[in-house]
């Protein structure tokens, strides 16, 4: 649904951006916006007009993402991604962001992300296995 009305939102000119950041305080979302029972937060989404009209992100070759019978490995186009992600923070951000894609990834992986949801869903009548 969020992807639609992404693609229908920019088909007319509108920008978005998902706020998964919603679920940082799952209980503060859920008050202010009345959810019942058996209904939380997934993600935010903002619409507005864009202030600003960035070049469009490099994005990883479809040959990394989509495979076909078997997996194979990728790593020379991770790399060449990741050199281009990093081109593309340093122009976009006036050479003040020195990262790339692989490396701002890491930390979402390192640790667990918002570990409070379980008991949130637990306490709102969803069964945990
Ligand atoms: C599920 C999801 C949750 C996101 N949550 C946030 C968020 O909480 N705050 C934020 O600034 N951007 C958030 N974003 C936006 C990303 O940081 C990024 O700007 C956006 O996905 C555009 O990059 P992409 O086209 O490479 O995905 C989120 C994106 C996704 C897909």
């Amino acid at each position: 649904m969020a992807q639609n009305v992404a693609v229908a939102a920019e088909s007319e000119g509108l920008g978005i951006c998902y706020i998964g950041g919603i679920r940082n305080n799952p209980h503060a979302i859920s008050d202010l916006l009345r959810l019942p029972e058996h209904v939380y937060p997934v993600f935010g989404m903002c619409l507005g007009y864009p202030a600003v009209d960035p070049d469009i992100k490099p994005r990883l070759a479809v040959e990394a993402i989509l495979k076909e019978d078997v997996y194979t490995e990728d790593s020379e186009q991770v790399a060449a991604f990741d050199e281009a992600m990093h081109t593309y923070y340093g122009e976009r951000r006036g050479g003040h962001k020195d990262s790339d894609w692989s490396r701002n990834l890491t930390p979402l992986f390192d640790s667990k992300l918002r570990a409070h949801m379980r008991d949130f869903l637990i306490e709102r009548s969803f069964e945990m296995k």
